[in-house]
Parts: structure tokens; sequence; C-alpha cells
């Protein structure tokens, strides 16, 4: 992909300059002149091409506060994809959200702006794994969190978020489940319901580094800090949290604290979410562990506009593989429509 640089002019600048009002508090305005030319050519053609842009909750603040359409979790992320009527939908997340998107409503055009970007979860299990599981377990529902690919979710009976995963679990009223392939977040979840569950040793490679003994640390220097974790984290992490959550549950919480309370809060989980948390909530301070995923950090600005420019890089999924993904990754959207709206 060739890097074009584009100008700031007065034309951009008078073009932009709400936006910016918008995310002085995130973006310094030193690093406005190189955002701004892409953000004014994204939108542009964004509409010229009928294009939606669906952003996850870990992109870098000038994509996420800028040119986003739609910002979530992956649960969120995958409910809006279903329900757009954009002709194009431009991932700024990782693979798998991207065949989610795909999977969930064929008819568009699916892009993703840098085809590298994968997931640690994704990449630890194959269709194979599965089908061996089963042998080994038969007759156990297979419970597949949405960090897999299309292949995997071909093989799995029900798809989970971690918005999801415990009402999912407990709404199928089993005994025992196969769940993956996030280890901790099957502990997570296996701490919340009386199922037994089965798991894989998968983790992902940002929040696997995180301890306990971090959090401690922090809270050696603040006693009164607020600790919010996702549970991807080991569960020693997870003892010490206030509060566990989807990122779309971690925003609300501190939306909800927001409301109520001077707060300094310690984000146990991708590094831009506390920038992008921070945006919405100027009020609440954060401390900022900074683990980053380098699979999202792979969008930038120039991709998504070469990605809009060149219709590049189309996400698409084998049709024998499509129709059984699909029907895992509706049976989750189904069971999580009373969950949100
Ligand atoms: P969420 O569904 O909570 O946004 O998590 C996705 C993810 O990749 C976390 O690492
Ligand atoms: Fe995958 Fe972890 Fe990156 Fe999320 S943060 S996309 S789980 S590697």
């Amino acid at each position: 992909m060739s890097v074009i640089d584009l100008p700031f002019t007065n034309d951009v600048d008078r073009e932009t300059r709400p936006i910016f009002e918008r995310v002085r508090g995130v973006i310094p305005e030193v690093e406005w002149p190189l955002h701004a030319p892409y953000v004014a050519a994204i939108n542009r053609l964004k509409r010229e091409r009928n294009a939606v842009i669906l952003a996850h909750n870990y992109q870098v603040p000038e994509i996420f506060f800028t040119v986003a359409d739609i910002v979530g979790d992956s649960l969120a992320l995958a409910m809006q994809a279903a329900k757009t009527d954009a002709d194009i939908i431009v991932l700024c997340g990782v693979h798998f959200m991207a065949e989610t998107a795909k999977l969930v409503n064929p008819s568009k055009t699916v892009l993703v702006p840098d085809l590298r970007a994968g997931c640690s979860l994704a990449e630890s299990i194959t269709g194979a794994d599965v089908r061996l599981l089963r042998e080994r377990y038969p007759g156990v529902p297979v419970v597949t969190y949405v960090n897999t690919s299309a292949e995997v979710k071909a093989e799995s009976d029900v798809c989970v978020t971690s918005g999801n995963a415990v009402q999912i679990v407990e709404a199928l009223g089993v005994s025992r489940v196969i769940f993956l392939p996030d280890e901790y977040l099957a502990k997570y979840v296996a701490s919340k319901t009386n199922v037994e569950i089965v798991a894989w040793k998968g983790h992902c490679e940002v929040h696997e580094r995180f301890t306990g003994e971090d959090v401690r640390r922090f809270r050696r220097d603040d006693p009164s800090l607020i600790v919010i974790a996702h549970p991807e984290c080991p569960p020693d992490v997870l003892a010490e949290a206030d509060y566990v959550g989807s990122t779309q549950g971690m925003t609300e919480y501190v939306g909800k604290m927001a409301d109520t309370k001077a707060a300094r809060v310690l984000l146990m989980t991708e590094c831009s979410m506390a920038d992008n948390v921070s945006g919405k909530y100027p009020s609440v301070e954060f401390v900022r562990p900074c683990n980053l995923c380098p699979h999202m950090k792979r969008n930038t600005l120039p991709k998504v506009l070469h990605s809009l420019e060149a219709m590049e890089y189309e996400v698409t999924v084998a049709p024998d593989v499509a129709d059984r993904a699909r029907a895992a990754v509706e049976r989750m959207l189904a069971y999580s429509a009373p969950l949100r709206d």
C-alpha cells in the first residue's frame, strides 16, 4: 500500500475544526494537521460510497472519534453490522470481527484496512481441534467466543462475547459445556455459574500480561482507586477488580461513576481504551498500565482511506463454512436481543 501524504489546507482546517473541538482533550493540537486531511477525505469517501465505519473500543482515538460511525465492543459491532443498510462496512478492529460482520450481513462488502490484524485467541484453535473435542466429550455443547475464525465458529453450537457469555451458558440449560478458546474467560464464566466448563488453553496476548500484583501495586499508591478489568485477564487480576466486563460494560460502568463521584480508575485492558473512555468522560482520571494490542494498532487513518479508495481488503467466508458459522453467531444474537436494545 502506498502511503500518501495529504496536505493540511485551509479548507481541510475549516471542514474538520468542529471534529477537532470534540477531540481536543484526547488528540494533541500539534498532531491534528497530520490527521485532519485523512479525516476529511475518509468522511467524504464514506458518503460517496455509502459506507459505514464500525470501530472497536481499542481503536486509536483518531479513528474512534473522527471517522467511526459506530463504536463498541464485539457484540455491539456484530449487532450493528447485522442492521446496517450501508453497502460497504469498513471494520476497524481485527479480522474475526470483519468475518462476523460478513456472516451476519452477507450481501454487504466488508473491508478491513489491514488483513494482518489477527488475534492470539483466534490463532489458538482450529476447526480440527473442535472436532476432536466433540469426539472426546460426545453430546456436550460447544460454546465459542467470537474471537475465533469462521472455520471454528462453523464447528460450534453457539457463539458468545465477553458481554453475554455468562447469560448464554446459563440459558443453554445444560450441566456441562465446552467453552473455547479463552481459558481465563472460561474460568470467569465458571465462577459465575453452576455449569461445568471444559476449557481450552487459549490466551489473549495483551490481557494475559496483567497480574494481580500489578493491581495491588497501583492500589498501594492510591487505596481509593476503582479497578475495572476485562474478563480475558488472569483470575488473580479479576479477583482484585471492582468491576469485570466487556469493553462496552467497562465504558458504561465508568459513565455511571462519572455521574456520581470524582474517581480515579485503573483500566486493566488494552491501552487505547483509556484514551477513548476519557474522551467521553473527561471528569474521570485514568491510571494507565499500557499494554497495546499489536493487531488492533495495525489500523491507521491512511490505511482506512486506502481501504475505501481501493476497496481493499475484502473479507469473505467460504459458503460451506459460512452457513454453519452464521447459525452459531445468529443463535448468539437471538439470545442477546433481550440483553441489549
Ligand atoms: P470486547 O467484546 O469486550 O470488546 O472484547 C474484544 C476483545 O478483543 C478484547 O480483547
Ligand atoms: Fe485478540 Fe487480545 Fe487483541 Fe483482543 S486484545 S484482539 S483478544 S489479541
